[in-house]
Formats: structure tokens, sequence, C-alpha cells
């Protein structure tokens, strides 16, 4: 990490927020980017994409979706394209989170869909992490065979990478430890240097909470926070924890 770098923090909704919570945090968020040189980033249910980017509108805050289809138009029902989501003015695209490797979708989905978002100009924040659910001292050997992947398929690198091994995900997952995590993406640096892809910021995510999140954000270029950033009080606590350490 560089004092160069830009810093991230933002937050994936899950299908958690109803309307009114999420058009609140977001309120939060706009207020708290005003002070705040990090760049936010939201992933609201795709229901309400379209009425978060109204509600961030003039601000700095970064809304995206949480997947799109790997078609680019056509007789698919019930999905949405990346033109789609760009259309309603949307800036990225999250793909390859844990809960949708749960659901049975795979890297080359993730990837195609990478593809869709990248041809329309949209963003892509990727999520990689070991894919075991206990902690496994060797399990790095997963995320760099993923970083070759990704930089073999798509041209373009994605935005932003998360880091979110599946063991620290949601209210099941470990609360991490942050000299794993710091090994962890020192091992992801090095392999994103060897495929000349050092640019490309890193953000840490699983379990992130007011406990840890002072900890673990100088570890990474930021935090990518589930449950403890659903409400705007909840995420006013992790940026004030975090925010003395950045730069504004
Ligand atoms: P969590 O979610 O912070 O609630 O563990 C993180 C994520 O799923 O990205």
């Amino acid at each position: 990490m560089t004092s160069e770098r830009r810093r991230f923090i933002g937050s994936n909704l899950k299908m958690a927020n109803d309307r009114e919570s999420t058009m609140a945090l977001l309120e939060a968020a706009v207020e708290l980017a005003t002070r705040d040189a990090r760049q936010f980033f939201f992933f609201p249910s795709m229901i309400f994409v379209s009425e978060a980017v109204q509600r961030v509108a003039g601000s700095p805050v970064f809304i995206g979706s949480q997947g799109c289809s790997v078609h680019r138009s056509g007789a698919y029902t019930g999905e949405v394209s990346a033109q789609m989501i760009r259309d309603v003015g949307a800036q990225a695209v999250m793909v390859g989170h844990y809960e949708r490797v749960v659901a049975g979708e795979s890297l080359d989905l993730f990837v195609a869909q990478a593809a869709r978002a990248h041809e329309v100009g949209l963003r892509v924040l990727f999520c990689l992490g070991e894919r075991e659910q206990a902690r496994n001292p060797d399990a790095v050997s997963d995320l760099l065979s993923d970083v070759a992947v990704l930089q073999r398929r798509l041209p373009d690198a994605p935005w932003v990478l998360a880091y979110e091994p599946h063991w620290a995900i949601g209210e099941h997952g470990t609360r991490p430890e942050s000299a794993y995590v710091s090994a962890r993406l020192s091992a992801l640096r090095t392999g994103l240097r060897e495929v000349g892809w050092e640019h490309v910021p890193v953000v840490y995510g699983g379990s992130v909470d007011s406990g840890n999140a002072e900890e673990l954000d100088p570890l990474a270029d930021g935090l990518f926070v589930g449950r403890s950033a659903w409400s705007p009080a909840g995420l006013r606590e992790i940026c004030t924890l975090t925010q003395a350490k950045e730069r504004t």
C-alpha cells in the first residue's frame, strides 16, 4: 500500500436492506463523502439500483449492481443486462461474491459477467477468496490461480478486487485475524505484480465490524463491509474508526 493509492469503502447490501433503509443508508453515505476522500461504493438490491443512482446524484458515491447477465440482450427471462444497468446510471457491477458461488455459479460465469460489464463501460468489483470453509495456510494457491485466470481471460483489469475468504463471510463467518489477512494480501499482491496488475486496488471483506475495522483497513486499499455497514449508524461508526488513518 502506498499513500498515493486511492482508498475505498463500500458495502454489499445483499437482499438485506429494504427500499427505505437503502435510501437512508445512501443519504448517510452522501453526507460522509463530503468530508471523507475515500471512494464510497454500494451494491443495493437490483430493484433499487435506479433509485439509488438518483439518490446519490451529484455526489462522488458510486452505485453498482450485484451482478449482471452474461448475455447482451434477448430472450433471457429474469435477467438484467449490463447495458440496462448502465442505462439507469450505475457505475459498477460486483461479480464473484461467495453467496453466488454457494448458489452454484462458477468463475467462468463471473469472468463472462465481467467482460459484459466492461463492454458497456461499467467498472467491475471482482470478489476472490480462498474457497475452503476453514482457515488453511496453504489456501493461497486458489487466489493466485484465480488471478491468473482473470488476467488471461479479461482484456481489462477489474476496477477493484475484493479479497473475501469464504470462511469469513456472513453471520456464520469467522472473524478474521489481521496477521492472516495481511499474509494473504501480500501473497495476492505478489500474484498481481506477476501478471502486471499491481495497480489494481484490493479491498478486504468478511466479518468486518467496529472491533476490527481499524486494524484491517490499513492492510488493504480499503474495506468492503456487509452487516456492519447496513445502517447509517453502523456505516458512520466504521467510517469514523477508519478515517483517522485515511488521507483526506
Ligand atoms: P459480512 O459480509 O461483512 O456481513 O461478513 C461481507 C460480504 O459478504 O461481502
